[in-house]
Formats: C-alpha cells, sequence, structure tokens
C-alpha cells in the first residue's frame, strides 16, 4: 500500500500524561529544550484520540472533542499546519478527530502532553500505513516523539513507557533535542512502585502560559546556572535511579521543582505560580518526612498544584497522611491517586482502510 488510499483510514491511541523529575524550561530555535529534562508516564491521566482520514467534505478538520477540551482545538488546526512539512499527505485529505481526556480538564493536569502524544502517535501511524513501513519499528516511536514534540515539548516524553529522558545529555549519546528517547533497563525495581498523589491546590486556568514562562528563560539572569545545574541534576538522579537511592531521589526532585519556580520568581517580568496552599502542602510535606523517615516528595508543574511522589511499599501510611493532613488544602478536597504507567497503547481497530 503507498501513495494514494481510496478508503478512509483511521487511527487510535491512548495515551498518558507525563510528570518531569528534571524540568524543562526554556527553548532554543524551535521548540527544542534549553536542557535535558527527565519524566515517567503516568497511568490514570491520559488522552483517547482518534483520527480519521477521508476526502469528502469542505471542512479541513472537523473536531469532536469531549468534556472541556474544546480550546484544543484552535492549536490543532496550527499543528497540522505544521507537521504538513514532514507529512505531505496531510494536505490531501480532510481530518475527522475525535479527542477525550481521563481527567477533567479543569484538573489542572497539563493535557497538551498526553494530547498532542496521542495525536501524534495517529498520525505516525498513518504515516507509516501510506507509506507501507513497518509499524512498530524503533524510528516509528522515534517518529511520534518528534511530532509530539512540535506540539508540545513535554508531550515528545509521553511516548513511551516507564522513565524518558529529551534532550542532550552526557549520559546518552542517544540523547536528543528532537525527540525523547526511553530509558530502557538497568532502572531499580523500586522506581516501578512510584505513586503520584496529584493534590489540586487550584483548577483555575493558568494566570501565565508556559510558552510565555519559557520565552522569559531567553534573557534570565541565572540562565547558564540553570542549564548546568539541569545537567547536573540529570547525573545524579540517573544515578539515583540505577541504585535505587531514595534519599537521593527526593533532593534531586525537590530541588528541581524549587528551581522551576525560583526562575519563573526571578525572570523579568515575575511571575509566582504557587499559592500559599501549596507552601502550605510542601512544608507538611517535608515535616512528615521528617517525622516518619518515609522517603516522600514533591514536585511541581508550571501551576500551584502539588504532585506527592512516594513508593509502592509505603501506601498505606502516606494515603493516610493524604487523607488526615493534606486534604484541607486542596481545592474542595480534590486530588487525583496516579502511578507509573506502561505508555501508549493503540486500539485495537486501529488504521483499518474500507468503509
Ligand atoms: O511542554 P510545555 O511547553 O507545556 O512545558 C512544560 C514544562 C514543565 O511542565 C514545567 C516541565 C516539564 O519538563 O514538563
Amino acid at each position: 500500500m503507498t501513495g494514494t488510499i481510496k478508503h478512509t483510514h483511521r487511527s487510535k491511541w491512548k495515551c498518558p500524561s507525563n510528570i518531569a523529575l528534571v524540568k524543562y524550561w526554556g527553548k532554543r530555535d524551535f521548540q527544542k529544550p534549553m536542557n535535558p529534562s527527565l519524566s515517567f508516564v503516568l497511568c490514570n491521566a491520559f488522552t483517547e484520540t482518534s483520527v480519521e482520514l477521508h476526502k469528502n467534505g469542505d471542512q479541513k478538520v472537523e473536531f469532536n472533542f469531549e468534556g472541556e477540551a474544546g480550546l484544543f482545538g484552535e492549536r490543532i488546526e496550527k499543528y497540522l499546519d505544521h507537521v504538513s512539512g514532514r507529512l505531505s499527505w496531510i494536505n490531501k485529505y480532510n481530518f475527522r478527530i475525535h479527542s477525550q481526556n481521563s481527567f477533567p480538564h479543569s484538573a489542572g493536569i497539563a493535557s497538551s502532553a498526553s494530547s498532542f502524544g496521542a495525536l501524534a502517535l495517529c498520525l505516525t501511524e498513518l504515516d507509516f500505513a501510506l507509506s507501507g513501513k513497518e509499524i512498530g519499528c524503533s524510528d516509528f516511536w522515534q517518529k511520534a516523539s518528534e511530532l509530539a514534540r512540535i506540539g508540545s515539548g513535554s508531550a515528545c516524553r509521553s511516548v513511551y513507557p516507564g522513565f524518558a529522558i529529551w534532550g542532550k545529555t552526557q549520559l546518552f549519546e542517544s540523547c536528543s533535542d528532537d525527540y525523547a528517547v526511553p530509558i530502557l533497563g538497568g532502572i531499580n525495581q523500586t522506581f516501578y512502585g512510584l505513586r503520584d498523589a496529584i493534590l489540586m491546590v487550584d483548577t483555575g486556568t493558568k494566570e501565565v502560559s508556559s510558552s510565555f514562562g519559557h520565552s522569559l528563560m531567553d534573557n534570565h539572569i541565572y540562565q547558564r546556572s540553570r542549564i548546568a545545574q539541569a545537567h547536573e541534576n540529570m547525573n545524579e538522579l540517573y544515578l539515583a535511579l540505577l541504585t535505587g537511592n531514595q534519599e537521593k531521589f527526593v533532593s534531586v526532585v525537590e530541588n528541581e521543582a524549587l528551581s522551576l519556580h525560583a526562575m519563573m520568581m526571578t525572570s523579568d517580568p515575575s511571575f509566582i505560580l504557587l499559592k500559599p496552599n501549596s507552601l502550605e502542602l510542601i512544608s507538611r510535606i517535608r515535616r512528615f518526612r521528617e517525622k516518619s523517615k518515609i522517603p516522600v516528595c514533591f514536585t511541581i508543574d508550571a501551576g500551584p498544584n502539588i504532585h506527592l511522589l512516594y513508593f509502592k511499599e509505603n501506601e498505606i501510611d502516606v494515603r493516610a497522611f493524604i487523607e488526615r493532613e493534606l486534604l484541607d488544602f486542596c481545592e474542595n478536597g480534590k486530588w487525583i491517586d496516579d502511578r507509573i504507567g506502561g505508555g501508549p497503547k493503540a486500539s485495537p481497530n486501529h488504521s483499518k482502510g474500507g468503509e
């Protein structure tokens, strides 16, 4: 099967969101990172997207976003335009896109990583089907990651199971600024038991978009030291992951989260995304760790919500702590119970022709 297709072609993927442990903040060129980042994919926070190509109808793209994902539609047309340079067939078809998030848009979790991850996987599958290439070979994932990156930088890390690295580092030759690579082996088993309790401090819309935040790194007074710190934290975190060093993991992860927000607070103009309840949660998490000696820590994305990270073996104690001491500081007591996940999945009846 090459080039021209008479039938409808369809692809459907479910792609998770991810949470960064070493944070991407600041861009170079087009959607390339100023520094390397490392993340793991979640399990319960995902987007399911189907893309159908057809040749009838005047409308280039028909969207059907369930829930409150409507705003996302505007970005998609621009995105398709952007990637049509790499996928020339895009201009030959009309699109029917259906997308649904497992979590409410207002939950404050970055839905762009899972949304662009899922869309990029669909486009990659269609591209491979149209050119007769085998789906699932290693350049399939690389291409999906690269296409996801063009939509939203952090999305490139969502197309793999477990842990992924995006951006050149001294750690692996195979690391790239163009796409993420999975960390395939060697990670201590304890880290596959990671849990992420997402504590919803404020579910309102973001006061400052992450693209504006990234752009403030261009002339940031601490730009050089931030880049050096991210490289150092990558090395330390990777070593901790290999050796099962939970204490080191905790200290690097919190240092990264606070450094990200320190960059925001010292940008010109500066901005603060943390809320009083974010700080209250941070101090309670630290106090709990000191008293109980249980290795818990927090990470934070570009928003006020706190991700409490902990390990499977401490599940009972940490959940009791969340319910007893933390939920009063969450908006309407809301939190999302998540964990490290197994990566994206194709829908069983994907990429069929003939309708
Ligand atoms: O992918 P973007 O442009 O939404 O940037 C996200 C940046 C952080 O979430 C703050 C950090 C990261 O590495 O995911």
